[in-house]
């Protein structure tokens, strides 16, 4: 299955992306997490994209499109993928679209407040990635997962997030209507608690897989 998560900065894609892509056992391209890493390894992708990513813009498309090309060709996709985080633009779409067809389109709802409150509390490990909250954390400082440190995004210093919600406004809100067409676009509310969103979640993925079932 080839499953894109869209939404706000904050809205939880990369929570539920995590979870279903450990269900379905395919992989998640997270082009924010692949950048991450080329940043703190310093290469030459990290370095071009350092510049955008701590401003809260985002990277130029011809980079990030190279970029999942090249992720989705490898053999771990061959049985499908998660997407989370691109497309963002109308171009990234378009391109995606001459490489590949989605089974299902998950766009998470979540208002600017919230996402605001989110982004300030969230803390993520430094080693292996794993995202947590403040107000779930109680007295933990190291990863439950590979025991790293919890650290804060860089983008998610007060000031980048407002510019992260204005650049998701005007450049990657525009998506919701560019899939509305398609019949395979499917609201999730952000504000559920993650245990009750993934269940509905489960539960729209489960009729797009009998749906797909049913049309081969
Ligand atoms: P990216 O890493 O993709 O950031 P984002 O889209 O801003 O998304 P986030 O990772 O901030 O949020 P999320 O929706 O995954 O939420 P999460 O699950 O972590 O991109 C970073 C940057 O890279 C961009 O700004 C840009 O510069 C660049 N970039 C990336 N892709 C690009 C592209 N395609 N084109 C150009 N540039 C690109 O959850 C957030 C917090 O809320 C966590 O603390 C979590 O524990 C908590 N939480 C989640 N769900 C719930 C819930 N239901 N209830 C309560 N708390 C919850």
């Amino acid at each position: 299955m080839k499953i894109l998560f869209l939404g706000p900065p904050g809205a939880g894609k990369g929570t539920h992306a995590s979870i279903v892509a450990s269900q379905l056992n395919i992989p998640q391209i997270s082009t924010g997490a692949i950048l991450r890493e080329a940043m703190s390894e310093e290469t030459a992708l990290g370095k071009t994209a350092k510049d955008f990513v701590d401003k809260g813009l985002l990277v130029p498309d011809d980079i990030i499109i190279d970029l999942v090309r090249e992720r989705i060709a490898r053999d771990d996709c061959k049985d499908g993928y998660i997407l989370d985080g691109f497309p963002r633009t109308v171009a990234q779409a378009e391109s995606l679209d001459g490489i590949s067809q989605l089974d299902a389109i998950i766009n998470i709802e979540l208002d600017d407040e919230s996402i605001v409150k989110r982004l300030s509390g969230r803390r993520v490990c430094k080693d292996c990635g794993a995202t947590y909250h403040l107000s779930r954390l109680g007295n933990r400082v190291l990863c439950e997962q590979c025991s790293g440190d919890l650290i804060q995004r860089n983008d998610d210093k007060a000031e980048t997030v407002l510019n992260r919600l204005t650049v998701y406004h005007s450049q990657t809100a525009p998506l919701v209507e560019y899939y509305k067409g398609s019949g395979r676009m499917y609201a999730l509310d952000g504000a559920l608690p993650i245990e009750e969103g993934g269940r509905i979640l489960s539960g729209i993925l489960q009729n797009v897989h009998v749906n797909a079932g049913a049309a081969n």
